[in-house]
């Protein structure tokens, strides 16, 4: 059998450093000359900062200098990426506060201790403004989002559910989630000259990150060199550049020192987005023998006043299950709060927590067991485009999962499957999420001695990247894994997309295989064989019959123009066994199965880590996370890592991925769909579902907490 083929359980091409500590994070450079910057944030929320001191601050040990609205050059082109008409986060370059922790000003100091005292030392004085953060108070503002991205959706009729044999109305209530990746935020920046600027940052997009800074100082992207080979964690927090990073670029410039800033914790609930609270109405309407004959869809998410941000929260009800009336409408509601962002499976994590849990309740109401209600509302094309799909394996998810899960020893009857003091339930939850590919580049070496160097500008934000293209490079070449490197997360490195939306081994991969197959193509023409000759070659004998040190390829790579023909997605199904103790109400998550339809599985040990890490992040949204504003100050009161609860080991039970492994004929050459997202999606409304079949009670606001069960 062929070694190092796609598919192998290979081990992380970078794990040892890793463990070792050798791996670097972007604030773990040594950068001589560095400075730190500890920002200051507004102690109001909203209004107009119209005075600050800082001459205390400035007199404190070690301090070079406080960066104000009031001292700062404007910095030119900034936050390029906030949608029209909104201005974004301008740091230092007006004297508005938009929310509470929105930062006034910059301390940079000889240490990061000592700037952080001196930023304790400078005082504002404010014309403060009434300010909004309550949503539910404001729920009736919600407006149609302005940007320009969204736009409601009407298949057949409106509101059909409501004439339906069978209707279910209810809402459902998802609260703000914070990313929090264990590696705080963090970016070193120093300039060579005017013109030419140097970014170590946590970033799962370096040439995004090139570009954003270049427009925020009317540079030539190629003067921007941005620099994130490992980054601890990210879901999403890192898609885009936030103001701090300008702002660590903005005073290395000022002072012509590198400076270096580290978000705090409780900065990371305010300066690196969030998923937003929503509230969703889910309108569900089916014939007696439980034939959907409609599905509405509403949603009402958080924004802020400066910038707009929107998620397909609504969109997975347009196609994940046949029916021939569907609507959906989304509003956003401004709120004096920093901005939020994607955070895994977004938009449709929130979305598949409202339907998979309203689809449930039908299920109930139809006496119907859940699995076979989804399979009578199969939808065997995507009737939201009318296309077919490119590759759909949901039935296989199904009953694989079903099987692995023990659900023939689901009690219909809630609440009467005890187990002592336990009541034991059991709950499905499905969740889809596009399939993309992106453009993307990749450099190919070989050497003399037979090793091989890949490089592209893609990240790594824990997936293990670089593991999945040495494989695909392995299989491709057919040669050892243990002989190619693969490098990434370096902005000059041959142009990749933003690693987002799950569609990295998509996009990149591709890259590699086509380079691959163009070195193979070389090396076959000066064997003298045909280019597409499929024998094996011997790499090392042709270069020295050639006289060469080394072949080098690089290889453009995109989807062709049959892909806009079909409809891509990855389908997930999750099961859960869950435990809920009959007297003190709390719950214990026996089991996961997470059963994943995502083309084919490139390596199935990192696939499965990540699929284990999905249903973690699953289990958050589910049981515990939840960050709780006081809206009296505008301020979250569990801002920290003790307060505002992730799940521990203590809380994951046994989770086991299963692949349905059928390459998808269409997206890519390899055939790969991509599992970031559906990993979570799907996950809390299986672990809801599976709590209301133990105990009767149906929780509609997350998280899952004691008190909403006894
Ligand atoms: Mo993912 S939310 O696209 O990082």
């Amino acid at each position: 059998m062929k070694k190092d083929a796609i598919g192998d359980p290979l081990s992380r091409v970078d794990g040892r450093l890793k463990v070792t500590g050798g791996a670097k994070y972007s604030g773990e450079y040594k950068v001589s000359g560095l400075a730190y910057g500890v920002l200051v944030p507004a102690t109001i929320t909203s209004g107009t900062l119209t005075s600050i001191d800082t001459k205390a601050a400035e007199r404190a040990p070690g301090v070079l200098a406080v960066i104000t609205p009031f001292n700062a050059p404007k910095v030119p082109g900034y936050q390029p990426d906030a949608p029209k008409p909104f201005k974004g986060l301008k740091l230092f370059n007006d004297n508005e506060v938009y929310f509470n922790g929105h930062p006034i000003a910059l301390v940079v100091a000889e240490t990061f201790e000592k700037a952080t005292h001196a930023a304790s030392l400078v005082k504002a004085a404010y014309q403060q403004r009434p300010f909004e953060t309550d949503f539910h108070k404001n729920r009736d503002k919600a407006v149609t989002p302005q940007g320009g991205k969204y736009k409601d959706y009407l298949r057949g009729q409106a509101n059909a559910y409501k004439n339906a044999p069978v209707q279910l109305e209810q809402e459902y209530l998802q609260p703000s989630e914070m990313h929090n990746p264990m590696e705080l935020h963090v970016t070193t920046a120093f300039w060579d000259g005017d013109d030419q600027v140097t970014l170590y940052t946590k970033s799962q997009g370096v040439i995004g990150s090139q570009k954003a800074i270049a427009a925020a100082f009317n540079l030539d992207p190629a003067k921007v060199q941005i620099n994130s080979r490992f980054v601890g964690g990210a879901f999403g927090s890192s898609l885009r550049t936030w103001p701090h990073e300008v702002a660590a670029a903005q005073a290395a410039k000022m002072l012509k020192r590198p400076v270096r800033i580290t978000l705090t914790r409780e900065q990371m609930f305010t300066l690196v987005g969030y998923r937003p609270l929503t509230i969703q109405k889910i309108g569900l309407g089916a014939t007696e023998d439980g034939k959907l004959v409609g599905i509405t869809h509403e949603s009402i998410s958080q924004t802020a006043v400066y910038e707009e941000f929107t998620e397909n929260s609504v969109n997975v009800s347009r196609f994940l299950y046949q029916s021939p009336n569907a609507n959906t409408l989304y509003k956003v509601v401004p709120l004096n709060v920093g901005v939020p962002a994607p955070m895994r499976g977004p938009g449709e994590a929130t979305g598949a927590f409202a339907l998979e849990s309203a689809l449930d309740e039908l299920s109930y109401l139809l006496h119907m067991d859940p699995i076979e209600l989804r399979l009578k509302n199969y939808a065997d094309h995507d009737q939201e485009q009318n296309l077919p799909w490119s590759s759909k394996y949901l039935k296989e998810c199904y009953s694989k999962g079903a099987e692995r899960i023990g659900w023939s020893k689901r009690q219909p009857t809630p609440g009467t499957n005890r187990d002592g003091d336990w009541q034991v339930g059991y709950g499905i939850g499905c969740g889809a999420f596009g399939a993309y590919r992106g453009r993307a580049l990749a450099k190919i070496k070989l050497m003399a001695d037979g090793t091989v160097n890949i490089q592209s500008a893609a990240s790594d934000i824990g997936p293990g990247t670089a593991t999945a293209m040495v494989l695909i490079a392995a299989d491709t070449l057919g040669l050892p894994a243990a002989q190619i490197t693969f490098e990434l997360g370096n902005s000059s490195f041959p142009v990749a997309p933003t690693q987002g939306g799950s569609s990295t081994v998509s996009s990149v991969g591709s890259a590699v295989h086509d380079v691959c197959i163009a070195l193979k193509q070389k090396f076959n023409l000066m064997a003298g064989r045909p280019q597409d000759n499929t024998g094996d070659i011997d790499y090392v004998n042709i270069l020295k019959q050639q006289n060469l040190p080394m072949l080098e390829v690089t290889q453009e790579s995109q989807s062709g123009a049959d892909a806009k023909k079909y409809s891509m997605y990855s389908f997930s199904a999750h099961f859960v066994q869950v435990y809920v103790h009959a007297l003190t109400g709390a719950v214990k998550i026996k089991k996961v199965v997470a059963v994943v339809d995502a083309g084919k599985i490139v390596n199935h040990k990192t696939a499965s880590s990540q699929m284990i890490g999905g249903a973690v992040g699953g289990i958050g949204m589910a049981m515990t996370e939840e960050a709780v504003f006081d809206d009296r100050f505008g301020r979250y009161v569990n801002g920290n890592f003790a307060d505002y609860h992730v799940p521990v080991n203590a809380d994951i039970p046994q989770i086991e991925a299963i692949f349905i492994d059928e390459r998808d004929p269409i997206i890519n050459p390899v055939g790969t769909k991509g599992i970031g997202e559906i990993s979570l999606i799907g996950v809390a409304p299986a672990i809801a579902n599976a709590v209301y079949n133990a105990t009767g009670k149906r929780i509609r606001e997350l998280p899952i907490t004691p008190d909403k069960l006894i």
